[in-house]
């Protein structure tokens, strides 16, 4: 695997104590972070709340082209992405699927990136491959972004989960320091939870339990990173053991595509669910849900039960929606244009539904 570009200059800095340079960055892993970073990304992405509420709209992206190359499932990461690109005013191409590409034909990762990057200001690529992302990105000649490689990472998920964070509990009075959080599912497998983990590393004083069946805890780098901090990791191999004392609930899908086998993957779907009466008997009052979605509501699985949709600490659709403002922070950062956004904006002229959930705050 090729080191990405702007790697060798990034980990100099981190050497010196400096942080991220966004401008012409790709964003591969979320190890790139500093929690400075986090900081400046975040009141970028507080920032563009208006515009994703339609209020205002701004075009300082006019003119500019994202690929979005996606070759596996994907809704919401790949929509959000496109859409947080529009909304600064910038044009969205989109690939999706292997068999739709030349990489079909045999193209090599390296053509395909050269190819694409003459096309494009931005790409952003979702790849079954761990390190594939990295791999392009090497060969491109813009800026790339990971929406996912294989089990790794998906670090625009564990910053748009790390700002849900922030935002739920800045409503019940505390910060990200001290935070208590349960981990539940395929911790193995989950790439949204590995990098998820590794961005707690950064904050202080923060307590995780591990809820997952036996086979599929998080793999032990990921862990030790924590411990190593000095945080505090438990792990457990039963919801009721687990959900208790903390303050979110970060609940998440068998990854079925995973497994080496359906059997396999069917062996464990299921055996975590959480509805209403679970959390009523074993969670502190307030206790936020998260889910990065997709959550399987199929009989056999129901990770999160539809029970759950009235309960207002159901935070999976605010989630998503905080999705499309931390990416447009990310391409207004790695763009750079961050600073001119407001200079270009304008009042929304058309017909605008407040964005209100049917039941419950979603
Ligand atoms: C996650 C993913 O693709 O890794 N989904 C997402 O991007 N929101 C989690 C999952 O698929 O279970």
């Amino acid at each position: 695997m090729l080191a990405p570009r702007n790697a060798a200059r990034r980990i100099s800095e981190r050497a010196r104590g400096s942080t991220l340079d966004f401008v012409g960055s790709h964003i591969l892993s979320v190890e790139q972070f500093e929690r400075t970073d986090i900081d400046d990304l975040f009141a970028v992405a507080d920032a563009m709340l208006p515009y994703a509420d339609r209020q205002r709209i701004t075009r300082v992206l006019e003119g500019a082209i994202l690929t979005n190359m996606f070759f596996e499932p994907s809704t919401r990461t790949r929509v959000s992405f496109g859409s947080a690109f529009n909304l600064l005013g910038g044009d969205v191409r989109e690939t999706t699927g292997m068999r739709a590409s030349s990489l079909a034909k045999g193209e090599s990762l390296y053509d395909t990136a050269r190819v694409l990057s003459g096309y494009s200001d931005v790409i952003v690529m979702r790849h079954p491959v761990e390190g594939a992302v990295a791999e392009f990105a090497a060969a491109s000649r813009v800026p790339v972004l990971n929406a996912g490689d294989g089990a790794n990472e998906h670090p625009s998920q564990a910053l748009l989960d790390l700002y849900t964070v922030r935002r739920e509990l800045a409503d019940r009075g505390h910060a990200i320091d001290g935070l208590r959080i349960a981990v539940i599912g395929d911790l193995k497998h989950g790439r949204a939870v590995h990098s998820l983990l590794k961005l707690l590393v950064l904050f202080e004083d923060v307590s995780v339990h591990l809820v997952s069946p036996p086979g599929l805890e998080a793999p032990p780098d990921t862990t030790a990173a924590l411990r190593e901090r000095g945080h505090a990791v438990e792990v457990f191999h039963t919801l009721a053991d687990g959900i208790g004392h903390v303050d979110i609930l970060y609940v998440t899908r068998t990854q079925e595509e995973r497994f080496a086998s359906q059997a396999e993957a069917d062996h464990y779907r299921g055996l975590f669910r959480v509805n209403q009466a679970i959390y009523t008997e074993h969670c502190e009052p307030n206790t936020v849900i998260m889910h990065p979605l997709p959550r399987d509501s199929r009989a056999q699985a129901q990770e999160l039960d539809d029970d759950l949709i009235a309960n207002p600490n159901l935070a999976i659709f605010r989630q998503t929606d905080n999705g499309v403002v931390v990416r447009m922070a990310l391409f207004a950062m790695v763009l750079d244009v961050a600073a001119q956004v407001h200079e270009r904006a304008q009042p929304v002229t058309w017909y605008t539904a407040r964005r209100t959930p049917p039941s419950g705050r979603g």
